[in-house]
């Protein structure tokens, strides 16, 4: 818990380890099915994050009984099943809670390696960091709700988000990279400021290089950003150098929080070609580059152009 790792490890024996975690959400599209979709990708995403392989999950069920169908409910469960099914695991049980706000999410056991554990707090000067998923859809989703979001962008947005981090994970244990996140709530750069902060380096972090669904730009120039992302701004102001020549709007798209985001992942140089590689094997919805880990034992991130 003190470096804010992505899920709980408990060892059983020698080799053999649970890895366990639980996450919820409330709906960030439309589409009932899509929401189950995308609400299971991201709770089974922290344990992808730390190497595990997902066995089983049980639904967590927040639903306004009497004010929607039925019929809303089983759709998201349907979605929730499947993408479950898709990470090779199954349901077996959960709980529901009549709720005014829809709520939905998974708690996930897995099975993890003792031995290969990726922990988000051992980076390396000198490593290259990693990101699978392009960022920028906590300003998409909160544009999908004011009705600003084009039918092509909204079915983009679901696509990425309810992509299973499994390939990148399976690439990442391959090459043995030194350390892994999963980018959610607090943004590419708070969950990077974790990173550095529990390794107690630094990094340097290229806009240029990040890896941005271009609608994002539109959105957040005309003033749409969720109120998570400007608290995550607020709250790096202290960890972060900002090059003068980086926008506000930029600034706000690499605090930006997601949900089901890709993994950001520091690997050694000398292996970065190798997980580039493999990430492209599998598809993964961006394989970039982004900055390296340098020496700071105060964990900064310097932003440059
Ligand atoms: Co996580
Ligand atoms: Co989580």
């Amino acid at each position: 818990m003190e470096t804010s790792d992505d899920a709980a490890v408990y060892q059983l024996d020698g080799g053999l380890a649970i890895v366990q975690t639980v996450d919820y959400i409330t709906p960030v599209v439309d589409d009932p099915y899509s929401c189950g979709l995308i609400a299971a990708a991201n709770s089974l995403s922290d344990i992808y994050a730390m190497g595990g392989r997902p066995l089983f999950a049980l639904n967590i069920v927040g639903f306004p009984v009497g004010s929607l169908p039925l019929s809303v409910l089983e759709e998201i469960l349907r979605g929730g099943a499947e993408k479950v099914r898709e990470a090779g695991a199954s349901i077996i049980g959960g709980h529901t809670i009549d709720d005014p706000e829809p709520k939905y999410g998974l708690v996930v056991t897995g099975l993890i390696d003792p031995a290969k554990i990726f922990r988000n707090s051992t980076a390396r000067t000198g490593d290259d960091l990693v990101l699978t998923k392009p960022i920028g859809l906590g300003i998409i989703t909160t544009g999908i709700k004011r009705e600003k979001v084009s039918k092509t962008t909204i079915d983009a947005a679901i696509s990425l988000m309810s992509t299973l981090n499994r390939g990148a994970s399976d690439a990442m244990a391959e090459v043995g990279a030194h350390a892994c996140t999963d980018v959610t709530g607090f943004g590419l750069l708070g969950h990077l400021r974790e990173m550095t902060a529990g390794a107690k380096v630094g990094a340097r972090v290229s806009l240029s290089k990040v890896p941005i669904l271009p609608e994002a730009w539109g959105l957040v120039q005309s003033g749409i950003c969720p109120g998570g992302t400007q608290r995550n701004h607020d709250s790096l102001r202290e960890a972060i150098v900002w090059d003068r020549r980086i926008s506000k709007e930029a600034q706000l798209i690499l605090c930006d929080a997601q949900t089901s985001g890709g993994l950001l992942i520091a690997v050694p140089k000398d292996m970065t070609a190798a997980l580039i590689q493999r990430l492209k094997d599998r598809q993964t919805p961006a394989a970039a580059v982004i900055g390296e880990v340098i020496e700071d034992p105060d964990g900064r991130i310097w932003v440059g152009p």
